[in-house]
């Protein structure tokens, strides 16, 4: 008898790649202490300073080279042999992928990738093979080149591919984020009725979700341990 298989969607946040090093937005050592989102995530930051905007994405492009998967990650991508897992990230490092889990998409763009930062219409990705974007760097429409990061006022252009995912999930587990940046936080509302639904975040009694979801009060790779687990049994029984 062949075993059915369902549809799991991780929806993660920055505190995934917490356990990894890589500092979360919003907690007290967040990332943006030292610098407001208005100076290095907006197209107008761009417009004012793209070298400070360059060398900024350059340091934290260099932090995510050096870290490594952590358990959550890598706890996810073994799932796979079991069941089919697609993730579906706001984070823009490349944790995810480097871990094993081949269905990834980012939703706020992805770091080791570049763009045009004239008008976005050809919607193409450069890979960057090093830490360091230059600004000497262009793409073949001239413009210079600028990371693959949605800054606070673009578009999410993934929010609809990501949406349509959620809605077909028979189970949804989000882990590590605050869920305060819309439109993303917007996907939890996106489940058909019958899904089952967790959120992992140490945080997450504080947090206001709809009542079915099951809290998990730990961190990502002790509470997707445990989520997994159960799952696991769900799966092995049926
Ligand atoms: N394990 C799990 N969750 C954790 C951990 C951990 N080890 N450490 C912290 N967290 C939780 C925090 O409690 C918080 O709820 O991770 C969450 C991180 O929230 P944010 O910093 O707001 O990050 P996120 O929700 O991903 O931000 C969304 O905002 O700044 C923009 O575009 C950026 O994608 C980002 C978006």
């Amino acid at each position: 008898m062949t075993k059915k298989l369902l549809n799991i969607v991780v929806f993660s946040g920055a505190g995934m790649s917490a356990e990894s090093g890589i500092p979360t937005f919003r907690d007290s050592n967040g990332l943006w202490e030292n610098y407001s989102i208005h100076e290095v995530a907006t197209p107008q930051a761009w417009k004012h300073d793209p070298d400070l905007v360059t060398k900024f994405y350059n340091q934290r492009r260099k932090n995510i080279l050096e870290s490594i998967p952590n358990e959550a990650h890598l706890e996810i991508s073994r799932f796979e042999s079991i069941n089919p897992i697609t993730v579906i990230t706001q984070n823009i490092d490349d944790l995810h992928e480097r871990s094993g889990s081949t269905r990834v998409l980012h939703l706020h763009g992805n770091i080791m990738q570049s763009k045009s930062s004239g008008p976005d219409t050809e919607k193409a990705y450069y890979d960057i093979n090093s830490w360091e974007l230059k600004s000497t760097d262009k793409c073949p429409d001239g413009y210079r080149l600028r990371p693959h990061v949605v800054w606070f006022g673009e578009e999410v252009y993934e929010l609809s591919n990501a949406a349509k995912i959620i809605k077909e999930a028979d189970i949804l587990i989000v882990i590590g984020t605050s869920l305060q940046v819309y439109p993303a936080s917007g996907l939890i509302h996106e489940t058909n009725p019958d899904c089952k639904r967790y959120i992992i975040d140490p945080k997450c009694e504080e947090m206001i979700v709809p009542s079915d979801f099951v809290k998990v009060n730990s961190s990502a790779s002790a509470g997707i341990k445990t989520v997994l687990e159960n799952i696991k049994k769900v799966l092995t029984k049926g």
